[in-house]
């Protein structure tokens, strides 16, 4: 029985990183454009049900349709509108221009019950729902505003599901809306309470690696989303292949998070294609896992040099023994071990899929929750707290009805994430002693009053 996810898509990065993913996932499950399976290998539909419905079609013909639902307000013209179920899009008439309070408190708000009532039908058509993953940047004001609605909306209705974004990080290297630091923190402030799982893709990474490792001179948002769906696919392989290790969203978060807010994860992936050789490079397993805990594979611009690894999930796909993945990962660990927390032994795991992505032989894709990500919220905070001291703009927020105070508490959160990596960072074994010490003299001195 397939554990299903509901996959929903709001604003314009949501839908078109959505639409790439899509793309991915049906050449992955040898699907063709309108659903129907034109493959040759059963791994391909053992759990294909985990992000697809199975309808009849016209008699005998089974035809396999994404559990989506696609939110914009403003309407655009997708391009595999005919894969989706027609009664799964909502479109709303005016946007929420980069407005987060339009996507939360006005706009986005009034479309939030239409919305509900789609994904219940959605819910209802399941076995065993396991979750949710919410496609959105939190730069604009749909997905950042609306999407963060929908999240507390999920874990108002569903608090025992599975709760997983992707979730897209502004860069100025991308766009120029000088609000998008606002639309961000103020989503941050959302997704730490309300998210299980955040794999952050931050555009000034996707913009990195396409100008230095893909030499593309003037990147497209296509270009960059091509990335995101290659990571998409590789962190979600567990999920939809048969296999033991991290097989749902949730057995994945209890491996990833060991603290509840600290649930932000970077994705890194490898090979790349290589625009020299027009091809993706053959790599050895050793090479694969040196990739993956380089910052240049990293879908976050973050250095992990500067951080330590909380936990780590690793998948290797292709023809790749277990044994020799395991110890290579195992080596990296025994190497670099100042980077890995020593008070989480086993910290990372190995997953391995014999199909590889289609037009590779083998890739591997790592989730990683490090104290490092705390540079991303550092870069977001210094952007939004220059403006905020000021003041600026914040009449268009005010303006739809929302309270400074909600900025304040905003930052304050913020901050309080940063201090709580900084913590987890600085933590060793040592302390481990100290706070034993401490705990055998309180033992010892209650001992001698009760005497
Ligand atoms: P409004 O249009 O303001 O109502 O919200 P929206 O959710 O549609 O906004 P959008 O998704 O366009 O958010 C803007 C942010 O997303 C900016 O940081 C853009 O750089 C980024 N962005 C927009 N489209 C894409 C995309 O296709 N891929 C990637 N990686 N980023 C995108
Ligand atoms: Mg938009």
């Amino acid at each position: 029985m397939p554990r299903e996810i509901i996959n929903v898509q709001a604003g314009q990065a949501g839908n078109q990183v959505g639409e790439s993913f899509w793309r991915m996932l049906l050449a992955e499950h040898g699907l063709d454009e309108e659903g129907f399976y034109q493959g040759n290998d059963p791994l391909q539909l053992a759990r294909v049900g985990v992000y697809f419905n199975e309808v009849e079609h016209s008699g005998s013909r089974t035809k396999y349709v994404p559990r989506s639902v696609q939110i914009d307000l403003e309407i655009r013209g997708g391009k595999i509108g005919s894969l989706f179920r027609p009664d799964t899009f909502i479109t709303g008439n005016s946007g929420a221009g980069n407005n987060w309070a339009k996507g939360f408190y006005t706009e986005g708000a009034e479309l939030i019950d239409p919305i509900l009532e789609i994904v219940r039908r959605q819910t209802e058509a399941c076995d065993a729902l396991q979750g949710f993953q919410l496609l959105h940047s939190i730069g604009g004001g749909t997905g950042a505003g609306l999407g963060s609605l929908l999240l507390s909306k999920f874990r108002e209705e569903f608090p025992d599901r599975m709760l997983a974004t992707y979730s897209v990080i502004p860069s100025p290297k991308v766009s120029e809306t000088v609000v998008e630091p606002y639309n961000a923190l103020l989503s941050i402030h959302q997704l730490v309470e309300n998210s299980d799982l955040t794999m952050l893709i931050d555009n000034e990474a996707l913009y990195d690696i396409t100008v230095r490792t893909l030499k593309s001179k003037n990147p497209a948002f296509d270009d960059l989303n091509v990335l995101v769906s290659q990571v998409m696919c590789g962190i979600s392989t567990s999920l939809r292949f048969p296999g033991q290790l991290n097989g749902d969203l949730r057995k994945l978060g209890l491996n990833l998070v060991p603290f509840p807010r600290l649930h932000f994860l970077m994705p890194s992936y490898a090979p790349f294609y290589d625009p020299n050789a027009k091809a993706f490079i053959r790599m050895s397993v050793n090479d694969l896992t040196q990739a993956l805990f380089d910052r240049r594979n990293l879908l976050v611009a973050c250095d992990p040099r500067f951080g330590r690894y909380l936990t780590a999930a690793t998948i290797f796909r292709g023809k790749i023994s277990s044994n020799e993945a395991e110890q290579s990962v195992l080596d990296l660990q025994r190497k670099n071990s100042a980077q890995f927390v020593e008070w989480i032994p086993d910290n990372v795991s190995v997953t391995l899929c014999t199909v590889p992505p289609v037009g590779q032989t083998q890739s591997a894709t790592c989730l990683a929750n490090s104290t490092a990500v705390q540079e991303l919220f550092k870069r977001n905070l210094t952007q939004f707290a220059a403006m905020y001291k000021r003041h600026a703009f914040l009449h268009w927020y005010t303006g739809e009805g929302m309270d400074t105070m909600e900025f304040a508490e905003a930052e304050s959160n913020a901050r309080d994430l940063i201090a709580e990596y900084q913590q987890y960072q600085e933590a060793s074994v040592d302390d481990d002693e100290v706070l034993e010490e401490e705990y055998e003299e309180e033992a010892a001195y209650e001992e001698d009053e009760q005497q």
